[in-house]
């Protein structure tokens, strides 16, 4: 009796797990869905005519991904089909020969069975497509990896869905800066990412591995800020140990100290920063991430700045576009803005 309920207990985990992996990979695909929308229409359509949709080729046919065509139309993708099924009434598709990159803001392969060829010849057009499936199917990997070791990270699923965007969208040079890591979620969830998408590049952590520092005058009036000592349990063997244990100790360089003073030797070795995140909270930090990366990001480089709402980070971006005017500001969600070039 013991072991049929034994029995029937693993069944109903297996059944419940399975069920619980195909809710989480639509509810994914939305958010990632959700995340490339708004960082796509931010960065390469809206700087330059707002209100447009982001003019999208979906090349292939990826049956489980077709049922959310609403979904991306919905999060401003207007698409047109190529490599598909020309006799779908509801998404008819072109021949591939048809498919001209210069027509489009953004091209994404999802294919059932001829994925890597499809995604080649789009690529040998001289487009960058996306995998879009390989980002969600990657995205939940990384997710679940996360929660099955604990990682602690600051970022709400929104969040996570658009730096998983930003990273799979940007150039698959340079480097990735984090200022501001706290335990390392972030970092984690990048080097996972990365790996998942067979991108190389080498990721910085920077933080005091003290905590906050002293707000600056311009940190106060108004809103909330962020005090000396906060995030004080930081340390840096234990947050190493966070990148040991979630096997991308190799992929990341731990910088201690205040980014304001550690990122200038950075830039020096790599003026090349394919994507920043700056989550230091506070003025001083912010403005040093800005002051130093600003001035070598190219075109297609993203910064993502987050807790823009709190007046010393608002404040450090201000003043970084009114001494830049090549710079721009978008914000994607709530309290997280993309600084890019145009
Ligand atoms: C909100 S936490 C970072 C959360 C992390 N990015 C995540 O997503 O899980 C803010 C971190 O910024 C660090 N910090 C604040 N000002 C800094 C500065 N000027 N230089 C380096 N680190 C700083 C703090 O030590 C703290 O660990």
């Amino acid at each position: 009796m013991k072991n049929v309920l034994g029995l029937v207990g693993k069944v109903a985990q297996l059944y419940g797990g399975l069920y619980y992996q195909r809710f989480s990979r639509d509810l994914n695909t939305l958010l990632i869905c959700q995340g490339l929308g708004r960082v796509l229409r931010a960065t390469r359509v809206s700087a330059t005519d707002p209100g447009a949709m982001i003019r999208t080729a979906l090349v292939g046919h990826y049956f489980n991904f077709l049922r959310h065509f609403e979904v991306l139309a919905d999060c401003g993708f207007a698409v047109s089909c190529f490599a598909g099924k020309p006799d779908d009434v509801y998404h008819p598709s072109q021949p591939l020969a048809a498919f001209d990159p210069a027509q489009f803001d953004c091209v994404l392969v999802a294919d059932d069975v001829a994925e890597e060829r499809l995604y080649a010849e789009v690529a040998a057009k001289g487009a960058r497509p996306i995998r879009i499936m390989r980002v969600v199917e990657a995205h939940i990997a990384v997710l679940k990896s996360m929660r099955f070791r604990g990682v602690v990270s600051c970022l709400n699923p929104y969040k996570q869905a658009v730096i998983t965007a930003v990273a799979a969208v940007t150039d698959p040079g340079g480097i990735v800066v984090e200022c501001g890591v706290y335990m390392g979620g972030t970092t984690i969830q990048m080097a996972l990412l990365q790996r998942a998408l067979g991108l190389k590049r080498r990721i910085y952590a920077l933080d005091t591995f003290e905590g906050m520092p002293e707000p600056t005058a311009s940190d106060y009036g108004g809103g909330m800020v962020y005090t000396a000592g906060m995030f004080a349990d930081n340390r840096q063997g234990l947050v190493q140990s966070y990148y040991h244990k979630a096997g991308v100790e190799a992929d990341i360089e731990i910088v201690p100290g205040l980014c304001q003073d550690t990122l200038p030797a950075i830039i020096a070795r790599t003026p090349h920063v394919a994507f920043a995140f700056l989550d230091t909270d506070q003025y001083a930090g912010t403005k040093g991430g800005l002051d130093m990366i600003g001035p070598v990001l190219r075109s297609g480089d993203v910064i993502v700045v987050d807790d823009t709402s709190v007046r010393g980070v608002d404040t450090a971006i201000r003043e970084a576009l009114a001494r830049d005017a090549g710079l721009v500001r978008a914000p994607v969600l709530m309290n997280f803005d993309l600084v890019f070039r145009h």
